[in-house]
């Protein structure tokens, strides 16, 4: 593991995308600012369009006015920050390109102390990743140097299918060890998320009545309440179960069901979550409408205006069979959670931006208030990942009057109002975890390669199955009607949060 104040150097591939604007510089100025950068620093950042350094400094500048946690204070901060950007045009399929890059890293490193730390960032779309990877280990740029680490982190969609997820594994263990490989999940540096663990496993309560014995069901919802936005031809390939379920949902169910890891460290607590994938049922092919449900966005009104349907999208098809929206009933079949349903959604263009896990308790084995048990609603404990982050328990009180009257109130914890500070980014967790070698809030290959394996089934039908219907909802509601009688065959209700 690399010291906090070792020297290290960046390299971004993608460089004028749009998660290099939006997300990788604004979060490493974040760093810069709130001092928690190791230094000294070099961010060497590539792509095909010509462009100057300063040219690509004002372009960043502009990105992390725009989106970053903190705001250059001074000119001179900035100009400090700005002094490590470097930009380098070049063809990522061209070798040329890896020996000017090398070129620039061994200058910079010969410049300063300390050992040639590497790290690669593949913000490129998925298509390059091949050319990047296999030039990074054909130039040497792969192999560790001077006693300093090279490590890659490689973007999300980490493959397209099981097949292409084990392709592209094989792929990088060409050119780099396991170790070396940070496949990134947004999620996990989410602090609600994990905030998750530190529920779980730093207070002794909930342990005991984290099971079967205990709870009724988990409910997984990450709703959007924007469209696919410019993102259309990219959305047309992936839909919400490539998108969003592969990766970030199956990451909170396997946090939420997961036992509790020997220490918190990468390979334990991975090994923990694998179990869990390991333990959930496989779908079968020939039952896939019992176990998903999908839908898709028809015209509607967000924030009161009216929007189009995703058919009228840019860059998408006028009779496209996309999911906008998809639903899934999951059961974990481990002592701890048999029985216990898992239901996951998530859509765009809902009726609101929510991310958040539900844990349903059972209702007591006998009620005494038999006066009023309309007021009983089963405990409930809601963690809130975004907005609004925090959680909430429900539990039954007596409302004050002669009669016994019982209503639901919330026991309910605000991030912002307890702690105030806005919390980091996710990347700025995640950079920094890579940068210092420490891979716990990374997915692992085995993990992701199982995820696809899950899905395929799904993937497989939603893709061939004329007979599975694509349900339509009304762009700014809870998704299709029929996600209702999808959740109640085993006695289900989706909440709204
Ligand atoms: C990304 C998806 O992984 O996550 C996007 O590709 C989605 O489609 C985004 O909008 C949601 O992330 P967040 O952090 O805004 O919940």
């Amino acid at each position: 593991m690399a010291g906090r104040d070792e020297p290290f150097c960046l390299v971004i591939f993608g460089a004028s995308g749009d998660l290099t604007r939006r997300k990788l510089m604004p979060a490493l100025w974040s760093l810069y600012a709130g001092r928690t950068l190791p230094e000294p620093f070099a961010i060497v950042s590539t792509a095909r369009t010509g462009m100057s350094d300063d040219e690509f400094r004002r372009r960043s500048r502009a990105g992390i006015d725009e989106f970053a946690r903190i705001k250059p204070p001074s000119e001179q901060v900035w100009d400090r920050f700005a002094s490590a950007l470097t930009y380098v045009a070049g063809d990522p399929a061209d070798p040329g390109l890896y020996a000017k890059l090398d070129a620039t890293l061994t200058r910079i490193e010969s410049a300063r102390p300390g050992p040639a730390n590497r790290l690669y960032y593949c913000a490129t779309p998925p298509s390059l990743y091949d050319d990047i990877i296999t030039n990074l280990g054909a130039s040497g740029l792969a192999r560790p140097r001077d006693g300093g680490f090279t490590r890659i982190v490689v973007e999300k969609p980490f493959g397209h299918d099981y097949d292409s997820a084990l392709a592209l594994d094989r792929q990088l263990a060409a050119a780099f060890r396991e170790e070396q490989v940070y496949r990134i999940d947004h999620y996990l540096g989410k602090e609600t998320v994990q905030n998750l663990l530190v529920l779980r496993f730093a207070n002794g309560i909930f342990e005991p009545l984290w099971n079967r014995n205990h709870v009724a069901d988990v409910q997984i919802t990450v709703a959007e309440s924007i469209g696919v936005e410019t993102r259309g031809a990219y959305y047309e390939e992936a839909g919400a179960l490539r998108d969003m379920m592969q990766n970030h949902l199956l990451q909170l169910l396997c946090l939420i069901a997961m036992e509790p890891p020997v220490s918190f460290e990468a390979a334990p607590v991975r090994d923990e979550k694998n179990k869990v994938m390991r333990a959930i049922r496989p779908i079968e092919p020939g039952r896939v409408r019992e176990s998903a449900l999908r839908g898709q966005y028809g015209p509607g009104f967000a924030e009161g205006k009216p929007v189009p349907g995703y058919r009228q999208e840019k860059g998408v098809a006028p009779d496209s069979r996309t999911e906008t929206y998809a639903a899934l009933r999951l059961v974990v079949d481990n002592w701890r959670w048999a029985g216990v349903p898992f239901y996951l959604r998530t859509g765009k263009r809902l009726k609101k931006r929510v991310s958040e896990i539900a844990i349903r308790f059972h209702r007591t084995p006998h009620l005494i208030f038999q006066r009023d048990p309309a007021g009983v609603e089963p405990n409930t404990l809601a963690i809130r990942i975004q907005p609004d982050e925090g959680m909430a328990l429900t539990v039954a009180a007596k409302t004050p009057g002669p009669d016994l009257k019982l209503a639901p109130v919330r026991l309910d914890f605000r991030y912002g109002e307890v702690f105030g500070a806005e919390p980091p980014e996710a990347y700025e967790r995640l950079l920094l975890d890579a940068i210092h070698g420490d891979a716990t809030l990374y997915a692992r290959g085995d993990w992701v390669t199982q995820a696809w394996r899950l899905l395929a089934p799904v993937l497989e039908a939603w893709a061939k199955d004329p007979a599975v219907p694509l349900h339509t909802y009304e762009a700014g509601s809870w998704g299709p009607a029929e996600a209702e009688a999808f959740i109640a065959t085993d006695g289900g209700a989706w909440r709204t949060p």
